[in-house]
Parts: structure tokens; sequence; C-alpha cells
């Protein structure tokens, strides 16, 4: 009898297993009717976005549209200090809880940003003169609390973000000013003491181009590889333009990194048409162009894992408020106000589709 029990168990799984993935094993070439997220999944990587808190809490479409289409989340401010370490000993959770509750449930990563950073910074930070070993205990504190808290959830965190100057020199900050350049160092390895399973990376703008602050990117983490820091990895942002940076430009950028034995992801792409020339249509196209060629460049290196896209819905981009364009002059991501996908999507979907099957057998 309990051998029968066993056999039916056998039979019920396999019936099951192929059911759910035999979709995936047999999807024609190229892949057809498949969203942004499956084609990433085929292809073994990551395609994500980051999202605003009030707009997933409030609005069903961005939902509905974030968890069909992407496999990563990214949140967008709420980690931040300003939100999530409001008083010097206290911290607000709900917000960031609320995009990383939901990335779990719908089985998304979730990308930490960002443990130390120049902005969204409290006042009760800014405000007052700490001594060094004052700051170095805020900060040990804020990284332990905030990494121990998301351990098992967060799988990545931008642990220091944009600590560069253009011309490579490290940029005047509270932590700078105050700890000196260890604080890097130091907030790499209390976030590996707080999650040795995190992949910790170093995120910045302006990286993805030759140039002073990209040579300087290099030295900053040849050092803290020399130094046994525990770095994984380093995150471009990709605020791109219709013009900049050329893929082959980011293809470099991706190359000397992964030079290092390190990990690369593009983590904040967004591309702005604002101050492009034609018709809005042809803005779009160009605008396919660099989402195509940003997500062709990071599957053709192994050491990239991942793209992340600063929102997916001109719907909400920070771009609005901080430059103080409004669409249709601005539309930097890849669905339209009304969720509609634009020629950037589809230039991603194509590439994914085209790269899973030359990779097929
Ligand atoms: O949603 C609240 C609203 O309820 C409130 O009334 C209003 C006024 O306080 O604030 C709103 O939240 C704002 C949020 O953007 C949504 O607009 C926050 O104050 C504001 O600080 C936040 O700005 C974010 C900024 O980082 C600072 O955290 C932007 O959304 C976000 O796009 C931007 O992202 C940065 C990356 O972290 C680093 N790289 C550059 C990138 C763009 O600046």
């Amino acid at each position: 009898m309990r051998f029968r029990h066993l056999l039916t168990l056998i039979s019920v799984g396999l019936i099951v297993s192929t059911t759910i993935y035999l979709p995936f094993i047999r999807t024609t070439c190229p892949p057809t009717g498949l969203s942004l997220r499956e084609l990433a999944v085929l292809n073994n990587t990551k395609v994500g976005a980051a999202v605003g808190v009030s707009y997933l809490r409030f609005e069903p479409l961005y939902q509905e549209t974030l968890k069909i289409e992407f496999n990563s989340v990214t949140d967008e401010w709420s980690m931040k200090w300003d939100v999530i370490h409001p008083n010097k000993d206290s911290y607000a959770f709900t917000d960031a809880d609320f995009i990383v509750d939901f990335a779990v449930r719908n089985g998304m990563a979730v990308r930490g940003h960002s443990l130390v950073w120049h902005e969204a910074l409290p006042d009760w930070l800014t405000d007052y003169n700490w001594t060094r070993d004052e700051l170095l205990t805020i900060l040990h504190e804020h990284i332990t609390t905030l990494v121990e808290h998301y351990k098992g959830k967060v799988y990545a965190w931008d642990v220091v973000n944009e600590a560069l100057n253009t011309d490579g020199s490290l940029r005047s900050t509270i932590w700078l000013d105050t700890i000196g350049p260890e604080y890097i160092d130091l907030a790499f390895q209390w976030a590996h003491e707080a999650d040795p399973d995190a992949i910790l990376f170093y995120n910045d703008f302006g990286i993805e181009t030759a140039g002073p602050k990209q040579d300087a990117l290099i030295e900053l983490l040849r050092g803290l590889l020399q130094r046994g820091i525990p770095v994984h990895g380093a995150g471009l942002q990709m605020h791109s333009s219709n013009t900049s940076p050329p893929p082959a430009q980011l293809a470099t950028a991706i190359e000397r990194i992964s030079n290092l034995g390190l990990q690369v992801q593009v983590t904040e792409m967004d591309v702005q048409i604002y101050d492009d020339v034609g018709t809005f249509e042809e803005k779009l196209q160009r605008q396919a162009d660099q989402y195509r060629g940003a997500l062709q460049v990071c599957l053709d290196n192994p050491a990239c894992t991942g793209v992340t896209l600063w929102g997916f819905t001109d719907a909400h981009s920070w771009v609005y408020w901080l430059l103080g364009h409004s669409y249709p002059e601005e539309a930097p991501l890849i669905f339209d106000p009304d969720y509609q996908p634009k020629p950037a999507y589809f230039a991603m979907t194509k590439v994914l589709g085209e790269r899973y099957c030359q990779l097929q057998p």
C-alpha cells in the first residue's frame, strides 16, 4: 500500500512539474507572447525597476505591470536615511517593507538602495556636528540594522552610492569629511558582517564612459579588493539620453570592472529624450536603440548580472520634478503614462528573445 502511495506522489509530481516548466523548455524561437520578466528568466538574467511606494500602494495598474514585467525591484526612496531612519534612535520600515514584501510575494529579487549616500539625509544627522567616533557608531548601527532587517530578502545592496566626483576625487560629504576615506571600507565590512550572503555593490553615475571618474572607480575597486574588503560588484546607474552614453562605451566600462573579477549591473537606467531633435516618434525610436544597446551589452558579458530601470512608466519619473519637464516633451521610460509599452519595451523583448534562441542547441 505504502509503495503505491509513493508511486502516486512521484507521478503527480512529474505531471505538475512538466506542466509548469514545459512551456519554458520548449518555447518557440523567437519566443512570442512572453513578458519582459519571462524573457529575462529564460536568459537567466534580471530586468528590474525602481519602485515608488506610493505608486505601488495606490495604483493597481502600477502593481500589475510591475509583477508581470519585472523579476527584480529596487526601492526608489524609502530605504534611504531620510525615510527609514527619521530620528537618531528610531527606524521606519513600513514603506520599504511594503515594497520588499510585495516583491517576495511575487517571486521578485530585491536590490537594497542605498546604505551610504550624501543625499536624502535627515536633519538630525546633518544639523549636528558629530565627532568621528560618534558618526562611526551611527553609521555602523544604521548599516547593521537595515541589512539584518532585510537579511534573506534583499540579495544585493548598493552599499556606497556616488562617492566620486567627476574629476575622480572623493566627494566631500559628511562621511568623508568626518570619518575619512575609510568610511567606504567600513561600510562594506559592516554590511558583509550583517549579511554574509548579500552581494555588495558600489553604485555611481557618469562611470559608464571613459574618463577620470571611471579610472577612479577602477582604482577604488582595486584598492578595496587589495585590502580584502568584501565588495562584489559595481552598479552603473546609466541615467542616459538619446545620444549618451553610446553602448560601446558601456561595454568597455563593464569589461574594465569585470576584469577585476567583479559583477556589474546597470542599476538606474532611464533615457531622457527632452534635448533630442526630431518628431516624438523619431525620438522614441532612438530611445529604443539606447535601451536595446544597453541590454545587449549586458547580455554579452557574463559579469553583467542585471539591468534595472529607474522606474518603468512615464507616469512617474524623477526627471520630471527634478528637471521640470513634462510628458511628452520628456518620456524617459519603457511604458507610456497609460502603461502601454513603447518602442523601447519591444526593443528589449526582441533582444532577449533573439539571445535566448542563439543559446539554444
Ligand atoms: O512621496 C512623498 C510625498 O508623499 C511627499 O508629500 C513628498 C514631500 O515630502 O515627498 C514624496 O517623496 C519624495 C519621493 O522622491 C517621491 O517623489 C521624496 O521626498 C524625495 O526625496 C524622493 O526623491 C528621490 C531621490 O532619489 C532622493 O531619495 C527620487 O524619487 C529618486 O528617483 C532619486 O533617486 C536617485 C538615486 O537614489 C541615486 N541616483 C540618482 C537618482 C536620481 O536622483
